[in-house]
């Protein structure tokens, strides 16, 4: 399936060797990973656990998970460009560039663990590579999905901020087929393909206080721009203003939820 545009995340939309997309990625991780490490913990992720990451990004939570299921365990994690995951292999840490709408299951053997952040929503194939994750799946094994939604942002009582993050959301549905609209279903991917003890929570960060959120998303805008710009979504001067709004510590407000859901492959399932 083509993104609207036929570019694709990695085609200078979002993503590349950059520092600035280096600080992106860690950003989002200080904003992000308290939540994920705390529901891997509730899903029991322990030694001896083979993992994959999928589209691992900076790698904090491959690390986390490395440390986790010990030398006992393993995790794989792969991204179509691994360029921010130098140098973190280790004996039982494994990197690999892989693009995971087409390449085949990496590493060889199923999982006790498949874990996506934000990676399924920019990808317009994202219900057939959901079909793909499961059935790396072990009988018993557990997929972890987060996903950004987009519903939030209706609400803003900030006009220009407001107007801003819907143009992230809308240069990124129609350059790459992102769809912040996905996720709010959470967790009917899950359900309607027969996994159990299925649930789901949600994590809306606080954007503001010049915190990680707030840099995240002025990193994102700022890359962003030029598309925004390009596809005439949003006037100049409100993305500077928001830009303005970012970077001030009095400024409040939220942006994109993440909606995080979970499921295990039923034990006797092959
Ligand atoms: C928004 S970043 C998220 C990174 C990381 N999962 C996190 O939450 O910190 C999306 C990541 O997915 C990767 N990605 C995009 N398309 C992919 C594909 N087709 N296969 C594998 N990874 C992909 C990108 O390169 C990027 O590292």
């Amino acid at each position: 399936m083509n993104s609207p545009r036929g570019l694709r995340y990695a085609d200078d939309v979002l993503g590349g060797p950059g520092e600035a997309e280096r600080m992106r990625l860690a950003a989002m991780a200080r904003v992000c990973d308290p939540t994920t490490t705390r529901v891997l913990d509730e899903l029991g992720a322990t030694a001896g656990w083979r993992c994959l990451e999928v589209g691992a990004g900076g790698g904090s939570i491959a690390t986390w998970l490395a440390d986790r299921v010990t030398t006992t365990g393993q995790v794989v994690a792969t991204d179509v460009d691994t360029r921010h995951l130098a140098g973190l292999a280790t004996g039982h840490l494994i990197v690999r560039q892989h693009d995971i709408t087409r390449d085949p299951l990496p590493g060889g053997e199923p999982f006790d663990l498949v874990h996506a952040r934000f990676v399924l929503e920019h990808l317009p194939e994202r219900e057939e590579v959901l079909d793909r994750l499961l059935s790396w799946l072990k009988p018993g094994g557990v997929i972890l999905l987060e996903s950004i939604a987009g519903f939030p942002i209706d609400s803003s009582p900030h006009p220009r901020f407001r107007e801003a993050m819907r143009g992230i959301d809308l240069v990124l549905a129609r350059t790459i087929g992102t769809d912040s609209t996905w996720a709010r279903g959470f967790p009917e991917p899950l359900l309607k393909r027969r996994l159990v003890d299925v649930g789901m929570t949600v994590h809306l960060p606080t954007t503001g206080g010049g915190n990680a959120s707030a840099q995240c998303w002025a990193l994102t805008l700022a890359r962003l721009r030029p598309r925004i710009r390009e596809l005439d979504l949003v006037p100049d001067e409100t993305l500077d203003e928001a830009l303005d709004q970012l970077a001030d510590p009095a400024f409040f407000d939220v942006t994109f939820a993440t909606a995080v859901a979970w499921g295990r492959a039923p034990a006797g399932r092959r």
